[in-house]
């Protein structure tokens, strides 16, 4: 199955909904709020969305501004990322704080986050039952909030010295899990799906949600920045505790966490700094370890698949799955 294919094709329809959600006042405001959507992205959440919904059987088409939803709220969570990261490339595109300063950046992305909630009640006019929308409502809201306290905690973990693997791996699920997981719940909720398919999906996409980001973090380090469209290396400059970082600082001598120490978070690392991190986290078998947890979290993830009925949806879910550990942006 050709999963890019697949996805090209369910987000050709959401772009147009998409654009409906970012018209907002003159032409000056629409130029910042259109700019990191036009930017692309890979749509997965979005896409999520409509597959769930197909896997509990319901009608995606009536739910396509749900799937935009998922979408615009992402994309608001992105600009607040940038901003906390210190990053200006985003998508192949300069960051929107990059271009309009940090003040306009935050605004954009709130009304980006209003936005999201004005799509996803829209559903309402397409038939869905107000019933099934407000839970709907409620999964977005409550995804919201976990995801704020994930980016509160990446960002308080930067100061610590060392964080356990328990506290690394429960902050990304807050950060990324929550919003992976809300994308199938919402699709879910929407289709009519039962309180069984909805926890099969609910926990396929908690497992692949973290999953997500651990490759997200791997691919910070080995990924080719223009393919990536963002910073690689940007996790090491700003002292970030990835799963590769916890394990290494958890399995190496007090020497060499000191070193490691003085890299991480130094924003002005060489290219060489980077490399050489890079050589010590393989010597330390910390890139292996990440790489065989994302594995078996992805096989965690589709086992809890097995109780939804074989549908079309349902194998794209889970080539989607695999195309999670392969991505190479
Ligand atoms: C990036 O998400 C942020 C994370 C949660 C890791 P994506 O990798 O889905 O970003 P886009 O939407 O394709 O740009
Ligand atoms: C972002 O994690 C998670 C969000 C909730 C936005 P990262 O900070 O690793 O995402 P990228 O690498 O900037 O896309
Ligand atoms: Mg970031
Ligand atoms: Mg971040
Ligand atoms: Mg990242």
């Amino acid at each position: 199955m050709d999963v890019d294919q697949l996805m090209k094709e369910k987000s050709e329809m959401l772009e147009k909904v998409l654009g409906r959600y970012t018209k907002i006042g003159d032409k000056r405001i629409q130029e910042m709020m259109l700019h990191p959507i036009n930017a692309g992205g890979k749509r997965i959440r979005p896409c999520l969305v409509l597959l769930a919904c197909e896997a509990v059987k319901g009608d995606s088409k009536k739910i396509l501004p749900a799937a935009a939803s998922v979408e615009l709220l992402h994309t608001f969570t992105l600009i607040h990322d940038d901003i906390m990261d210190h990053d200006t490339e985003r998508r192949g595109k300069p960051t929107v704080h990059a271009i309009w300063g940090e003040e306009l950046a935050i605004v954009v992305g709130d009304t980006l986050y209003s936005g999201a909630f004005k799509a996803l009640v829209e559903v309402r006019k397409n038939g869905v039952p107000e019933n099934l929308v407000l839970d709907a409502v409620e999964a977005l809201v409550e995804a919201n909030s976990e995801l704020q306290e994930g980016q509160i905690l990446d960002m308080l973990f930067e100061e610590r010295e060392t964080i356990s693997e328990g506290e690394y791996m429960k902050m990304i699920g807050k950060k990324t899990g929550s919003l992976i997981e809300a994308s199938l719940k919402i699709g879910g909720i929407l289709g009519n799906g039962t309180r069984e398919e909805l926890s099969a999906l609910s926990l396929f996409g908690r497992n692949a949600g973290i999953a997500f980001q651990i490759k997200d973090d791997l691919l910070d380090l080995t990924a080719d920045q223009v393919e990536l469209g963002k910073p690689v290396g940007s996790d090491i400059r700003k002292g970030k505790k990835t799963l590769m970082i916890v394990h290494a600082l958890n399995h190496t001598t007090p020497r060499q966490r000191q070193e490691m120490n003085t890299l991480l978070g130094n924003e002005n690392a060489t290219d060489e700094d980077i490399h050489d991190m890079i050589g010590l986290l393989q010597d330390l078998g910390s890139i292996n370890y990440a790489e065989e947890k994302v594995k078996t979290l992805i096989d965690e993830g589709k086992n809890a698949l097995k109780t939804l009925d074989e549908t079309e949806a349902k194998k794209t879910l889970l080539a989607m799955s695999d195309y999670l550990i392969n991505r190479r942006k």
